[in-house]
């Protein structure tokens, strides 16, 4: 397996340097190379479709035959793709010490499960479905092709989208738009199979990025299911930890659910790290080249 110089730039670009040069290692012991990746050591194989905590086969082509890169190698990311500093942004947080909130609720918006794209935009707007909407400057909706075949579900609007009404446009929004290019995907203007879809558990900035409470995912879940009804993606990458509980209803950490097939409402997701977090560990981004890889098989397996 030979890549191009393009994914060689764009593997740079996410801090995963392809340091395997195809003068050092021929292309067939490439594309057989094992990768070493001691989070992976306990997740079954490549192919294995979850459901309702039950494991069950779907063929899957391999990375090799559907030609698709290698996966990355696990390597330390050079000095220069590292932040300089971690990012603070909790609206990403991941640790689960933080309290409890109590939260004031409203009425949800009724009818959410029949609306089509202008209705969903509204109630969105006009939701008061929670205190999120007093403290907020902007609901942020999501961003792309009402279409994708790609969908990506992220945690909540941090400082930088609450301001600008659009996910992700912070750091970590930055890294995953790297991590989108890499696989020729976008969020800007073009057709179904290479514009994604980018949504967030929640639609409002929690307070000082303090971590969605359950009670917020739970008032605010019905716009992320529609969202997905009506985008009819072919694979969601599920990004972080709200995202993964909110769509799978699973506690487990990231690590254990990563390296499978899930499936929510017929869509496969696959689980992988938030931008967030690999911003502050650039060494799991080899890890999620490889949940990238495998969404990609998972695409690519269905036509
Ligand atoms: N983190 C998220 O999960 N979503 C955003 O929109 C921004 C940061």
């Amino acid at each position: 397996m030979r890549w191009t110089d393009t994914q060689r730039a764009m593997l740079r670009e996410m801090g995963i340097p392809p340091f395997w040069p195809e003068e050092a290692a021929p292309a067939d012991e490439l594309a057989q190379a094992p990768t070493p990746m001691p989070a992976m050591a306990e997740a079954p194989p490549h192919g294995q479709f979850v459901q309702a905590g039950a494991a069950v086969s779907v063929p899957m082509p391999s990375v090799a035959a559907a030609g698709a890169a290698p996966s990355a190698p696990l390597a330390p990311s050079p000095a220069s793709a590292r932040p300089a500093t971690p990012r603070s942004n909790g609206a990403t947080a991941t640790s689960p010490s933080a309290k409890p909130v109590d939260v004031p609720l409203g009425p949800r918006p009724v009818g959410v499960e029949t609306m089509g794209w202008p209705a969903l935009r509204e109630a969105v707007a006009s939701c008061q479905a929670c205190s999120l909407c007093q403290s907020r400057t902007q609901p942020v909706f999501g961003v792309g092709h009402e279409q994708a075949q790609w969908m990506i579900v992220g945690e909540a609007p941090g400082e930088q989208e609450d301001k600008q009404g659009e996910p992700f446009v912070g750091r970590a929004g930055q890294l995953l738009d790297r991590m989108l290019a890499a696989l020729a995907l976008t969020r800007s203007e073009a057709d179904a199979t290479q514009q994604v879809f980018i949504a967030n558990v929640l639609k409002c900035r929690p307070p000082a990025n303090r971590n969605p409470q359950p009670q917020e995912v739970a008032q605010c879940e019905p716009f992320l299911t529609r969202q997905i009804e009506l985008v009819k993606p072919k694979v969601i990458l599920a990004m972080g930890r709200f995202a993964v509980q909110s769509l799978l209803k699973s506690s487990e950490p990231i690590g254990k659910l990563r390296g499978k097939v899930h499936e929510v409402a017929g869509v496969p997701v696959i689980v992988t790290y938030h931008p967030a977090y690999l911003l502050r560990s650039p060494a799991d981004k080899a890890l999620a080249w490889d949940d990238l890889c495998l969404a990609r098989e998972v695409m690519r397996s269905q036509g």
